[in-house]
Order: structure tokens, then sequence, then C-alpha cells
């Protein structure tokens, strides 16, 4: 019955007032404006925490925004670097025009890599739906042969294809140039024939994941709020005896403070992914379909006073 609700609630979602979708929301988007992000991050690091930033926006369909997108990048590494945030970049290559003219967006984000990298900093290239694995893979190739130690990439343990695409992936990691992934579950809706639907599936294959990266020396973003995940990843870093330098632990602005504490408070890096911007729409409703109970909450919080 649960499940029916909150099937039923993930298919309205998007069909939600913005102003509705905007309660839920205003507590994991920092805001709307590169000030807004830079508070937050100030905050954060305050409480011995970096931060990822990123301009929500992705699946344009106008080229031009492309090009709006490239310029906030290079304002956003110009204000934080100005502010000495102790953070890096994250973005979607789909907000660049990856669905529009794949080589512009190769050019637009090997920009933001080379400012990045003119400050000595970092860029993670996040990974979008399924249909844009391959593509994601191949820019994220191009853009580390340019830039060897400033650019990283996500993978999602939910995809069957990830552990292969890791082997694959491992033939490119070598001391001048070396891999450096954040590892997720995956948050977009994929078919059961490519992606595993099973919890306890998707956790088996992150912990395989993770120990085959951590083994390789691949330094890893150990992206999630899930207790069995982290409870799991503590037990890899003790086996493996791997360095602090190797890794960090990743997580959403807004999503598990507590734990997130906890985290640092056994001495591990910390992470948190901040998104600002103007399109906070898309991002929230992918949340709230993730979370549905979250939805029931503010439903509840409205009309139960
Ligand atoms: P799980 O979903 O099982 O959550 C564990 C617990 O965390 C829940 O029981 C709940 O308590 C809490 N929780 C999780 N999400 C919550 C929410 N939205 N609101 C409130 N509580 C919540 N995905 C992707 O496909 N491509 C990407 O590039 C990225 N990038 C990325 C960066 C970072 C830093 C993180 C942490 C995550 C991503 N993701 C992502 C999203 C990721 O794939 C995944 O969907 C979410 O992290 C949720 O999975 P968990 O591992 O947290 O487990």
């Amino acid at each position: 019955m649960t499940n029916m609700i909150n099937k039923a609630i993930a298919t309205v979602i998007p069909y939600c007032p913005k102003k509705f979708i905007w309660v839920f929301s205003k507590k994991y988007i920092a805001g709307v404006s590169v000030q807004d992000a830079i508070k937050v991050s100030q905050s954060l690091n305050e409480q011995g925490v970096c931060v990822t930033v990123d301009l929500l926006g992705e699946f344009i369909t106008n080229i031009r925004q492309a090009d709006e997108h490239l310029e906030e990048y290079l304002q956003i590494i110009a204000s934080f670097e100005k502010a000495q945030i102790k953070g890096n970049y994250s973005l979607k290559p789909t907000s660049f025009g990856l669905l529009i003219d794949p080589e512009k967006c190769y050019q637009n984000i090997r920009g933001i890599v080379a400012l990045a990298s003119k400050h000595k900093n970092f860029v993670r290239i996040d990974m979008e739906d399924a249909q844009r694995v391959d593509q994601e893979l191949l820019l994220y190739l191009r853009l580390k042969r340019a830039f060897p130690n400033n650019v990283g990439l996500v993978l999602q343990a939910y995809l069957k294809r990830t552990q292969a695409d890791l082997e694959e992936l491992l033939k490119e990691h070598t001391p001048d140039s070396p891999l450096n992934f954040r590892l997720c579950k995956g948050i977009y809706n994929e078919s059961a024939d490519i992606a595993f639907k099973d919890g306890e599936k998707i956790n088996r294959n992150y912990l395989k994941l993770l120990e085959r990266m951590l083994c390789e020396g691949v330094y890893v973003g150990i992206a999630t709020h899930d207790q069995a995940l982290i409870k799991g990843a503590y037990e890899l870093i003790d086996k493996y005896n791997v360095p602090k330098d190797m890794y960090e632990f990743q997580m959403l602005y807004g999503v598990t403070p507590k734990l997130r504490s906890s985290i640092v408070a056994d001495g591990h890096k910390m992470r948190v992914y901040v998104p600002y911007g103007e399109d906070w729409f898309g991002y929230s409703t992918r949340r709230l379909k993730e979370n549905p109970k979250m939805a029931q909450h503010i439903i509840k919080s409205i009309f139960v006073k």
C-alpha cells in the first residue's frame, strides 16, 4: 500500500506547482545565486567539510543556454577561488549541450577544466541517465588526456555495465594520469534490463566496485547516505589499510547531516555536493521521486496542523 502511495506521489510530482516543490527543495538547494552557494560552502567549510558546487540546469534544449552555463561556471570558479572556499566543481554534460552539439559540449567543459586547473583545482563530471554513459565516458577520457589531474567521473553501481566499464577504465590508470571516481548508486529511473532494481543487489555491486577501486589505488569519492554502505566502506578501508588521502566520503547538501558529522568525527574526509541556481525544479523533482516519503511529510505539514 505504502509503495502504491509512493508511486502515485512520484508520478504527480512533476505536475506539482513550483511553490509546493520549493517547500521541499529549499533544504537541498543552496539558493539561486553564486553568493548563496558561497555562503553555504563557507558554513560547511567551518564544519570541517569541503564542498563540490554544481550549477543546476541539465538537459538543455537550446545551445545558447550552454554558453550561459559556460559563462556562469567560469564566474563560479573565479568567485569560489577568490573566496578561498575549500571545494571543487561538479557539472552535468547535458548542461553544456551534449544532446545538441557534443563537440561544443566538449569545448565548453574543456574551458571550465582549464580554468580549474589554473587554480590547481578539479572538476567532476556527473553521470547522467544510461543513454548518456558511452558519451560521458569518452568525454572524461578526452578531458583526462588534456588535464590528467584535474578531472574525474561518476560511476553508478545500479548499472549492470559498470563493472565492465571500470575494467576498461582501469587500463587508463597510470601514476601520471590517475583515475578519480565518485561512486554512487545512481538516481535515474532505468529499466531492469540494464540496471539492478533490488536494493541489496545494488549495494553488493557498490561494495564490489569500491573494493576494486580501492585495491587498484584509484581515488574514490564514496557518495552515499546509506549506513550499510558506509559500514561496508569502513570495513574495506580497514581491510586494505587505505591511506586517508586516497578516498573521501560525499553527501548531498541537506541530507543526513547527523550521519555526515559522525563520519567527520571518525576522522574521514567529507565533501558535500552543493547545488544552486535558478533551475532548481528538475533537480528537486528527481530527489522527490527518489524519496517520495519526503513528499508525504510535506503534505502532512501543509494539511495537518
Ligand atoms: P539510499 O537512497 O538508500 O539512501 C539512504 C538513506 O539516506 C535514506 O534511507 C534516507 O534516510 C537518506 N536519503 C537519501 N536520499 C535522500 C533524500 N533525497 N532526502 C532525504 N533523505 C535521503 N546519482 C547519479 O546518477 N549521478 C551522479 O552524478 C550523482 N552524483 C551524486 C553526488 C553525491 C555527492 C551524492 C551523495 C549522490 C549523487 N548521486 C548521483 C545520487 C545517488 O546516485 C543516489 O541516488 C543518492 O545518493 C541516494 O542513494 P544513497 O546511496 O544515499 O542510498
